[in-house]
């Protein structure tokens, strides 16, 4: 994703807003100093629950200009991504698990000239998507089931993280290392101190203060992730 003002990102999730005032939430979050939206796309059959189609991102498209992380979470995503691209999806992220060919999805994201990420699920092994780190990115690595936003943080997500950075970084590859699912204050130091430079943030952002307060915090968790990582001071 192109150039960087902050040193790890922080999108905050459409899912956790109001739906009913989500242009309201997409102002306060970019006033907030969002660095990019996450659009947490479902189908009801990858997913046990259904989300945001092709017309809601035409729509966020149009409130904001930050870049637009769509996680689609769906079969079949092959058949959906010019949709998605066309209607202003920056990175189109899909699942490991949705596709045998993802070398061939990742493709044709680029050919539609939107940046290609792949995510996997908990109970995937990261080895399963190390081979196409440099054709994606971005990499999205689950630390909840997905399905729900406001779930709990599962900590066996941290090694994975934690070699996707050794890989990342020896082969000298450019792809953002994301973390999606139960990011709080707590675990968005402990992600980032494991190598995270993109952390999608739903309930953290949207519930309990206000966005600002929350980026505001998260924000300050990442320095001090940052700072376990021995990147600063
Ligand atoms: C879960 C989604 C997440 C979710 C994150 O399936 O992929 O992006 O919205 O929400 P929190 O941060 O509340 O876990
Ligand atoms: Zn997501």
């Amino acid at each position: 994703m192109a150039p960087r003002k902050n040193p790890v990102w922080l999108a905050p999730s459409l899912l956790s807003a109001d739906p009913g005032a989500l242009g309201d939430a997409i102002r306060a979050a970019e006033e907030a100093g969002a660095d990019a939206f996450h659009v947490d796309v479902m189908d009801g059959h990858f997913v046990p629950n259904i989300s945001f189609g092709p017309s809601w991102v035409s729509a966020i498209r149009r409130r904001t200009r930050l870049p637009l992380d769509i996680h689609l979470m769906i079969e079949a995503p092959q058949k959906y991504l010019e949709g998605f691209a066309k209607a202003g999806g920056n990175t189109l992220v899909f699942h490991a698990e949705a596709t045998d060919r993802p070398a061939e999805v990742a493709r044709t994201v680029r050919d539609l000239g939107a940046q290609p990420g792949i995510a996997i699920r908990p109970e995937t092994p990261l080895s399963s998507v190390t081979p196409l780190f440099g054709s994606l990115d971005e990499l999205i690595v689950m630390s909840v089931h997905p399905g729900f936003s406001g779930q709990t943080f599962l900590p066996e997500a941290l090694p994975k993280v934690r070699e996707a950075r050794a890989t990342i970084d020896r082969e000298g590859l450019s792809l953002e290392l994301s973390v999606d699912g139960g990011i709080t204050v707590a675990t968005a130091r402990e992600a980032v101190a494991a190598g995270a430079s993109f952390l999608v943030c739903g309930n953290s952002a949207f519930v309990g203060r206000t966005v600002s307060e929350n980026l505001a915090e998260l924000r300050a968790a990442t320095q001090l992730g940052r700072r376990d990582r021995g990147e600063v001071r």
